[in-house]
C-alpha cells in the first residue's frame, strides 16, 4: 500500500542513498496498486509532475499515459524539454497537446487578473478531460501532490483538488496515484536527481500554473507574450552564466502595457519597457530583492533592447514584499 500520510519521524530525505531507498520501496508499492492497468498523468514539466512521470515510468513504463498541454504560456524551450527528456530519452507515452491557439483566443481581449486565471484553469481542465475521454481502460489518475499542498490544504490556505478539479463523470473513473504525496520539496527534488533528470528541470525555481500570462499583465497579446517569453530566456541564460541559478529564489521579466518613446538608428520608437524581479525568500509571505551587480544590470539592459522585438526600456523593480506581491498579477 502506497503511504498516505507522512510516517512520524519519518527522516528527512537528504541523500542520494535515501533517495534510492525511497525510489525502490514506490516502484514496488505503485506497482502493487496499479498491476497492470493503465495511469493517467498531467505533465506539466514543472519538478512534481517530473518526479511522478520519472518514478512511474520505471514502475509501470508503457502502462503510463503522460498528456503534457501546451497552454502557450509556458516558457522559451519548455514544452521541447518535456518531449526530448520524457518521449525521446525516457521513452514515456506521451501525448503532447498544442492547445496554444485555444487558449490564447480564449484569453483575447480579457484584461481581468482573476478571470484570466479562471479561464487558465477552466480550458487547462477541459482539453485535459478530452485527452483523459479519447482513453480507453484507463483506471488510475496520478497526481504531484506534494506534503505542503496537503499540510496547506488542511490548514485551509490552499484548496487541494481531489482528481485536479476533473469533472466527476471523469474523476470518478479513477483511483489516485500519488507517489510524492508525503514528500517536501527538497525531498522531491532530491528523488528527481536521484531518476536522473537533469538539473534544470529538478532545479527550477517556481514557476505559477498560469505561467507568462500574469507576467504579461492586461490582455494578453501574442506579440507582447512573446517579449516576455523571449526577455526571460534571456534572463535565465545570465542568470545561470553568472552562478545565478539555483541561488536566487525567482526571476522573472514582466512586460506590461504600456508603451513609452525612444530612439533608434536615428529614428523614434513606441515600444514598452521591460521589467525584470529577482527576489529571494524561504516562504514567499515575505521576500526580499536580490541586488545585482552594476556589469549584470548594464548587460541585461544591452541584450534585451538589442534582441526583443518590441522592447526599447528595461527597468528594475526593487520593491519588497510586502508591500508588492511577487507577480503583478
Ligand atoms: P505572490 O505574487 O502571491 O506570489 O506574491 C507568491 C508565489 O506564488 C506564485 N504564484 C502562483 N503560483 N498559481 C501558482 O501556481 C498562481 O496563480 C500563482 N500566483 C503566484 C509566485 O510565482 C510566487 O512564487
Amino acid at each position: 500500500m502506497i503511504v498516505t500520510v507522512r510516517p512520524e519521524g519519518m527522516a528527512r530525505i537528504n541523500t542520494p542513498q535515501l533517495a534510492e531507498a525511497y525510489i525502490e520501496e514506490q516502484i514496488a508499492a505503485l506497482r502493487e496498486q496499479i498491476g497492470d492497468k493503465k495511469v493517467l498523468l498531467a505533465h506539466s514539466g514543472g519538478v512534481d509532475s517530473s518526479v511522478v512521470a520519472a518514478l512511474l515510468i520505471k514502475a509501470v513504463g508503457q502502462q503510463l499515459v503522460c498528456v503534457h498541454v501546451n497552454h502557450g504560456l509556458l516558457r522559451k524551450g519548455e514544452p521541447e524539454q518535456v518531449i526530448e527528456v520524457f518521449r525521446n530519452q525516457m521513452n514515456a507515452n506521451l501525448i503532447y497537446v498544442d492547445a496554444v491557439d485555444r487558449f490564447l483566443d480564449k484569453l483575447a481581449g480579457v484584461s481581468d487578473p482573476e478571470q484570466k486565471r479562471h479561464i487558465i484553469g477552466e480550458e487547462f481542465i477541459d482539453v485535459f478531460a478530452e485527452e483523459a475521454r479519447k482513453q480507453e481502460g484507463i483506471e488510475f489518475l496520478a497526481q504531484g501532490t506534494i506534503w505542503p499542498d496537503i499540510l496547506e490544504s488542511e490548514a485551509g490556505i490552499k484548496a487541494h483538488h481531489n482528481a485536479g478539479g476533473l469533472p466527476a463523470d471523469i474523476a470518478e473513473r479513477f483511483e489516485l496515484v500519488e507517489p510524492v504525496r508525503i514528500l517536501f520539496k527538497d525531498e522531491v527534488r532530491m528523488v528527481g536527481r536521484a531518476l536522473g533528470l537533469p538539473s534544470n528541470m529538478v532545479d527550477r525555481q517556481p514557476f505559477p500554473g498560469p505561467g507568462l500570462g500574469v507576467r504579461c499583465p492586461g490582455a494578453i497579446t501574442r506579440d507582447r507574450l512573446e517579449a516576455v517569453r523571449e526577455s526571460d530566456a534571456i534572463l535565465r541564460e545570465e542568470f545561470a552564466k553568472n552562478g545565478l541559478e539555483g541561488k536566487v529564489w525567482q526571476y522573472f521579466t514582466v512586460v506590461p502595457d504600456f508603451k513609452s518613446t525612444g530612439v533608434k538608428n536615428g529614428k523614434r520608437t513606441f515600444d514598452w519597457p521591460c521589467i525584470i524581479r529577482a527576489i529571494n525568500t524561504t516562504d514567499v509571505m515575505e521576500v526580499t530583492v536580490e541586488h545585482l551587480s552594476n556589469e549584470l544590470i548594464d548587460h541585461l539592459v544591452q541584450r534585451i533592447i538589442t534582441e526583443v522585438p518590441g522592447i526599447n526600456r528595461v527597468l528594475f523593480d526593487y520593491t519588497p514584499k510586502p508591500p508588492a506581491t511577487v507577480e503583478y498579477e
